[in-house]
Parts: C-alpha cells; structure tokens; sequence
C-alpha cells in the first residue's frame, strides 16, 4: 500500500494539473503544460509527450506533438507499430513494465526501462495519447496510471470544446 506521502504527491500533481487546466486557453497550450508539469514533478517520468491522430489521414497515423525529455526519431507512428499504435488502436491504456521484453516497443532512448501510453478520447473517440517513458523499471503503478488517465481525461474534455 502507498505510503501517506506518496498518496498527497499524486493528489498535489493532480491539483496542479487543474490548475494548469483552468490556465490554459487552448487544448494545444493545456497539452504543453501537462508534458511540463508531469516531466518536472514526477522523478520517474523522463520523456512526456503527446502523439496525436493526424486529421483526416488515411491510414490514421501519429504525430509528435508537445513533449518533454530527450529528441525522439519518432515522430509518426502508424497505428500497426509500437506500443504506441497498440495503444491507439485498442483505445487501452498500454503498460509495459519492461520494454526488452515487449516485441512491439519501438525504441526512443537506450535508457527507457518501461513506459505507459494512455489514449485521450474526444466525443467517444481516441484523438491521441499520452505517452511517458521511464529510465525505472515497472514505474507505472495503479496511482501513477490514475493520474495519467486523469491528465488524459482533462485534454481530451477540452479537446471537444476547442
Ligand atoms: N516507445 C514508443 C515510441 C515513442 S517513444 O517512446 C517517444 C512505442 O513503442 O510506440
């Protein structure tokens, strides 16, 4: 069980994810300061970004949109490739606690022991996803995985008002 202190840095995350959300004018802003705000707090969160269907494209495909962390060689993903993909096409959070092991990973640094990508849904449908990556092994647990589908959740509500 989580321990007092790491309950309140989750639920202080959580609150100053609100706080980006109620300052941000647009989803494109609200998505920048979540990839800040999550790379900058959580010690275990080395790479942040989103990846974004691009609009209209046929066969859909990802685009690299804000993120934080190391450059990345991938900036388009078709939704048959990584983990990435899996978790676009299957509108699952994906966690892969130990990226080795997993045939699907497509690989951005040498130092990325495990990752999680959650999709961001706008009016029922998956628009894009947040996707963290960890220098720690298994660093994704129950609390961390709320939180990102929280953050997720925030975009993917402004996303359908924008
Ligand atoms: N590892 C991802 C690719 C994106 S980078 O992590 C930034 C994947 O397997 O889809």
């Amino acid at each position: 069980m989580a321990t007092k202190s790491v309950v309140g840095k989750f639920e202080e995350v959580r609150k100053e994810a609100d706080r980006v959300n109620s300052q941000a004018h647009t989803a494109d802003r609200l998505m920048e300061g979540v990839a800040i705000l999550l790379n900058q707090l959580m010690l275990k969160y080395n790479w942040v970004g989103f990846y974004m269907l691009e609009p209209g494209a046929n066969p859909p495909v990802l685009v690299l949109g804000h993120y934080r962390g190391a450059m990345t060689p991938h900036v388009r993903i078709s939704l048959n490739q990584g983990i990435c993909g899996a978790a676009a096409s299957s509108g699952k959070t994906v966690i892969v606690d130990d990226v080795k092991k997993d045939s699907r990973y497509l690989a951005c640094s040498l130092e990325t022991k495990s990752e999680i990508v959650v999709p961001v849904f706008a009016h029922g449908k998956v628009a894009g996803e947040l996707d963290i990556d960890s220098h720690f092994p298994a660093a994704f647990t129950d609390d961390d995985r709320e939180l990102i589908e929280y953050c997720a959740q925030l975009v993917g509500k402004r996303l359908e008002n924008d």
